[in-house]
């Protein structure tokens, strides 16, 4: 959590002053609170387990932010991962992440990583295409340990920006629910595998409960229809991510408890409806277990006033550590962690330091005067970030550390200029 310090009114993040953070790590820097990590884990958790008895898993999505730190800690919570390369699911294996509680997903799969993960004995993967389902068939030989279920496009359009749109019909991902192909692949036979379920993922950054509601009730739907047609019971349902965080103030995430508690009366309430038992549920939150728990600190450099005009504050960071805002126009919320709560009196852009007029973390937001060498704090960082973060001018990547109980650990080190030309021959 982040707070305001009562000794000497700085900004605190897991109980440790961010300025003395930023003096010993540097800047830019991303700071994780692991105790809101694991609190948000716990969310979900315990929904799953009050609620539907435990008979499913809650697999951290950790595209959202994926370091051996950060599958330790989802291996100690005792939670699922979801992964979507061969990169993520070998940084989870070498911490030893249980690969049976590991779900593969992905467009396009190389055969290479196909191989991958069920050499790995991976718990599921899910196919996105009739041709995957295909390559998998003459993978899978000799393989009881991996369960493949298939993506479905569900034809949802959630409330959330175009461009992080995925369960809507005009989708890379998934076979179409509408036109009848998903049931028609899901009735297929292989010889080396049966289909034991169906995911679908409508979307990020979704505030209400009726989109998940209504895809819980089209996949079970399905299943049952091809319970109808083939007399085969599909065991799991994979519904995905994309619950809502607070980035700004207009921002009103539900507690995830209880979003989870929703998901899961209809998954019950579409079972009773359709006459299926109640399947295997699996959900894969990503941003909403480490979004609010990240923050990054800068600092400041130029501030340049152009009358009339624009304020631009520029920070030793920027499109190379958050490409969000260049990508989705996304936003975000700013405070200057050695004065929180001094008044916001002036409007300005906080822009990073790339070669792009584009790069921008904020604009026009309200802000204390700033002047070079204050640092900045950019909140709700922890999704999306690091894991989308590019060496684009070759700028170094930031460090990341986790802090909890006022103690911090360097997780991921700041890289060099020697790290820059590693690969270059
Ligand atoms: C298949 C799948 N599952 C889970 C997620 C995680 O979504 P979020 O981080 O919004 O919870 C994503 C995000 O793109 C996804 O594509």
């Amino acid at each position: 959590m982040t707070q305001v310090s009562e000794t000497n009114g700085v900004l605190t993040i897991g109980g440790a002053e961010v300025p003395a953070l930023a003096k010993e790590f540097g800047t830019p820097l991303f700071i994780m609170d692991r105790g809101q990590i694991e609190e948000n884990i716990r969310a979900y958790k315990s929904a799953m387990d009050s609620a539907y008895d435990g008979h499913g898993l809650v697999h951290y999505a950790s595209k959202a932010f994926c370091t051996k730190e950060m599958c330790r800690i989802a291996k100690e919570e005792g939670i699922g991962l979801d992964v979507v390369s061969g990169g993520e699911l070998y940084t989870a294996l070498s911490v030893s992440f249980p690969p049976e509680h590991i779900c593969f997903h992905g467009n396009n799969k190389s055969m290479e990583e196909m191989q991958y993960a069920i050499s790995a004995g991976v718990g599921h993967i899910v196919a996105d295409s009739e041709e995957e389902l295909d390559i998998l068939d003459s993978l899978m030989e000799g393989n009881t340990k991996t369960r493949i279920l298939l993506r479905i496009k569900p034809g949802i359009e959630a409330h959330t920006h175009d461009f992080i749109q995925t369960g809507q019909e005009d989708s890379k991902f998934g076979v179409s629910l509408k036109s009848g192909d998903a049931l028609r692949v899901l009735s297929k036979t292989y010889q080396n595998f049966e289909i034991k379920g169906v995911h679908c993922h409508i979307g990020s950054q979704i505030f209400e409960d009726e989109p998940f509601m209504v895809a819980a009730d089209l996949m079970i739907k399905l299943m049952a229809d091809v319970y109808e047609k083939t007399g085969r019971y599909m065991e799991d349902v994979n519904l995905g991510g994309g619950f809502g965080i607070r980035y700004t103030e207009t921002d009103l995430p539900r507690p995830y408890h209880d979003a989870m508690l929703a998901t899961i009366s209809a998954v019950k309430k579409a079972s009773e409806k359709y006459g299926v038992p109640y399947p295997f549920l699996i959900v894969e939150p990503g941003r909403s277990i480490v979004g609010e728990a990240g923050t990054t600190v800068y600092t400041v450099g130029t501030v340049k006033d152009i009358p009339g005009i624009r304020k631009y504050v520029s920070v030793d960071g920027g499109m190379a550590d958050n490409p969000r805002f260049i990508m989705y126009d996304a936003e975000y919320n700013a405070l200057l962690p050695e004065r929180p709560e001094a008044a916001r009196e002036e409007k300005v852009t906080i822009c990073g330091r790339c070669c792009e007029s584009g790069d921008i973390l904020i604009r026009d937001i309200l802000m204390p005067k700033v002047q070079r060498g204050d640092l900045l704090a950019v909140l709700s960082t922890g999704a999306y970030n690091y894991s989308m973060a590019s060496h684009y001018n070759r700028l170094p990547k930031p460090a990341v550390i986790m802090v909890k109980d006022g103690e911090a650990k360097l997780c991921v080190r700041r890289e060099t200029y020697e790290d820059l030309v590693r690969f270059d021959l």
